[in-house]
């Protein structure tokens, strides 16, 4: 695998694509699968200081078989990922973020004196909700319906403008992931103080799931379901 790699050049987000497991490996190294999933592995390694080899050689040791209830969403109709999509990515925001915004409230007001950063996580955080509050109903109300008319061939109200609201779509993939990097730097890779109580301990574990939710997410939309969208509206000729 190692030799196919190098020579062939395929993306970060296409590696996790073919293997999602992989992702794991690349988080680990602080390597960025969805937003910057666009990019080589030995240009992230050039940018990052890494051994492109040191990688590819765990990558051979420990590339994770998918498991027998992992989908493989590269082989999926457009349909089948927006669905999964909003039924399992949407849905854990729509639960999570208000759930996370009242813990952080809480959390501020009890703590906010004696860990000043606490105000500006909350500040960041309520910032991000709002933000992916919108983006979530965008895709739901335009997006993922284009994506859906695609499979059925059907082009009604359809003028092939795909590429302009993807690329809005993905301008706010990258200022949310931003958002999280933000979120992770205040908080110091979410390790709570040894005073936090089981409140303050909550929010940095909740914070630390959406973050890697918000990755997975990111990266089946950003790797997966735009560029097939766009490669399949070139192919049926509605550009
Ligand atoms: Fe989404
Ligand atoms: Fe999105």
């Amino acid at each position: 695998m190692t030799l196919d790699i190098l020579n062939n050049e395929p993306t970060i987000g296409q590696l996790v694509a073919q293997r999602p497991g992989r992702a794991r490996i690349f988080e680990k190294h602080g390597i960025d699968y969805c937003c910057g999933g666009g990019k080589t592995l030995s240009q992230v390694c050039r940018e990052l200081g890494l051994d492109a080899h040191h990688i590819l050689f765990e990558l051979d040791q420990r590339d994770p078989q998918p498991s027998a209830d992992e989908r493989d969403w590269t082989q999926a109709s457009l349909t089948e990922l927006a669905d999964h999509i909003e039924q399992v990515h949407h849905q854990y925001l729509k639960e999570e973020l208000p759930r996370i915004e009242v813990l952080s409230r809480k959390v501020v007001s009890v703590h906010g004196n004696g860990h000043p950063e606490l105000l500006e996580i909350h500040k960041q955080f309520t910032a991000l909700k709002e933000e992916l509050e919108s983006h979530i109903l965008r895709e739901e109300r335009v997006l993922f319906p284009l994506c859906r008319r695609l499979d059925r061939q059907h082009p009604d109200r359809f003028h092939g403008a795909l590429e302009q609201p993807i690329s809005v779509m993905v301008k706010e993939h990258e200022d949310a992931g931003e958002a999280l990097a933000q979120l992770r730097r205040l908080s110091h890779n979410y390790t709570p103080p040894p005073d936090a109580c089981n409140s303050f301990r909550r929010l940095y574990e909740a914070l630390s799931r959406l973050e890697s939710d918000l990755h997975q997410h990111v990266h089946k939309e950003n790797n997966i379901l735009f560029p097939r969208a766009i490669e399949a509206v070139a192919r049926l000729g509605w550009a």
